[in-house]
């Protein structure tokens, strides 16, 4: 999953800024976790890990990675009549011999994803109607065969579901890939704000879904899709890893179609939920979806940010912020030192600069950004900081 802000890239500094503090092991409540990058590199070092988001795709990805204890049984899918025919034919066993396994995933699993991918009829249905090539409003999202594609496996999963051979965990592991392989041949540069004028090459290939890699024996973790400022109230944890929007654009329109995607089988009237979806690029309102850290206004972000840090329930807290965001670095020093009952942040002891490149999408190859003093071009800051919390003002764990 391509996201803005993901912080791939900063695993390293982040393990090393919170191991310099000698905090190695613990509870670890990723707040803000996107693609769950973050909260997924913890578990892998031994913390008990939460992740959350208000987006409904990152939680299906919270689901699918930190969620997962073992990987899902899927007999049941196997044993379906339309699986085991396909599984026994000559092009199953081709597309099973094309289909690789990585670290962790069963035979089963590989033989569903063979399915999905070789075995399954493409069906146009919601997704083809409103993201797709031929399709209402011609949004060039997806091609007319992906698009067809995309909608046959959704509602096979979801049918495998209702009818009880799939289950919870199963089925967002497999939506999970399902969501990856929408992403990749989405014809998009970077966001689902725009599509492109004509299907681009990665657009034109077919949509496979991969085999998704499983760490077994890992902690498990608990997948969260609250908004933050309410769920770090709730939750009791020694570390909470912040990392909010930083600007203006609210991640929900701009990752609006994997969002209906990763939501759509909870709708239980399409209909009506069709009639929400409006404009050129078939976006919906998502009000409850749209982030205080996105608005316009520096005034509300600095409530909200002040709110979150003193309402966390975490003894050590870590916040990644970019320095071209709407937060100045007093806003969120000062805010810290409040939460903490310190009188000042003591900068030098508690915050370090990372040097990072800017993320570019669509539009923004063009889109000149100031370039910041004794930097090269597309080449920014991103903040990290630490506050510690007396143990007498957090509540007690219960
Ligand atoms: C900078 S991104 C996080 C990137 C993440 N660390 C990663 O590596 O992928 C910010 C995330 O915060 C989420 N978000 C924004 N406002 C939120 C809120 N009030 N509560 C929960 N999540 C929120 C967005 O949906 C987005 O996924």
């Amino acid at each position: 999953m391509r996201l803005i802000g993901n912080k791939t890239k900063l695993l390293g500094q982040i393990e090393g800024f919170l191991a310099e503090r000698r905090v190695r092991s613990g509870t670890f409540l990723d707040v803000f976790a996107g693609t769950a990058s973050v909260g997924q590199h913890f578990r892998r070092l031994g913390f008990t890990v939460h992740t959350n988001d208000l987006l409904a795709a990152s939680y299906v990805r919270q689901r699918a990675t930190v969620a997962l204890g073992r990987c899902p049984r899927l007999s049941a899918v196997v044993k379906t009549p339309e699986v085991r025919a396909f599984c026994a034919s000559a092009p199953g066993e081709a597309a099973l011999a094309r289909t690789p396994a990585p670290d962790g995933a069963s035979a089963d699993l590989r033989r569903v994803v063979a399915y999905l991918n070789a075995g399954l009829r493409p069906r146009p249905g919601f997704m083809s109607e409103h993201y797709a090539e031929g399709g209402r409003g011609e949004r060039l999202f997806f091609s007319r065969a992906n698009g067809a594609k995309l909608d046959a496996v959704h509602d096979q999963l979801c049918a495998w579901r209702a009818g009880g051979a799939l289950g919870d965990d199963g089925f967002y592991l497999l939506l999970s890939a399902l969501l990856d392989a929408a992403d990749r041949v989405a014809n998009i540069s970077g966001t689902y704000g725009a599509f492109l004028k004509a299907l681009q090459r990665s657009a034109r290939e077919p949509l496979t879904l991969k085999v998704p890699e499983l760490e077994p024996g890992l902690p498990q973790g608990v997948a969260h899709r609250a908004d933050a400022n309410e769920l770090v109230r709730e939750l009791r944890v020694d570390v909470a890893y912040m990392d909010p929007p930083y600007n203006q654009r609210q991640y929900v329109k701009n990752y609006h179609v994997l969002e209906v995607l990763a939501e759509l089988h909870e709708v239980t009237d399409r209909a009506a939920y069709a009639e929400g979806i409006y404009g050129k690029t078939g976006l919906r309102a998502f009000p409850q979806r749209l982030s205080a850290y996105c608005r316009k206004g520096r005034g509300v972000c600095r409530e909200a940010f002040r709110d979150l840090v003193h309402s966390a329930q975490a003894e050590h807290l870590v916040i990644s912020y970019s320095e071209e965001g709407i937060l100045s670095r007093e806003d969120i020093g000062s805010a810290l030192a409040e939460a903490c009952g310190q009188r000042s942040y003591d900068y030098a002891r508690n915050h370090t600069t990372i040097d990072y490149k800017r993320f570019r999408s669509d539009g923004d190859a063009a889109r000149s950004y100031r370039v910041l003093d004794g930097r090269k071009r597309d080449q920014v800051h991103e903040w990290l900081f630490y506050a510690r919390k007396p143990r007498r003002m957090l509540r007690k764990a219960g």
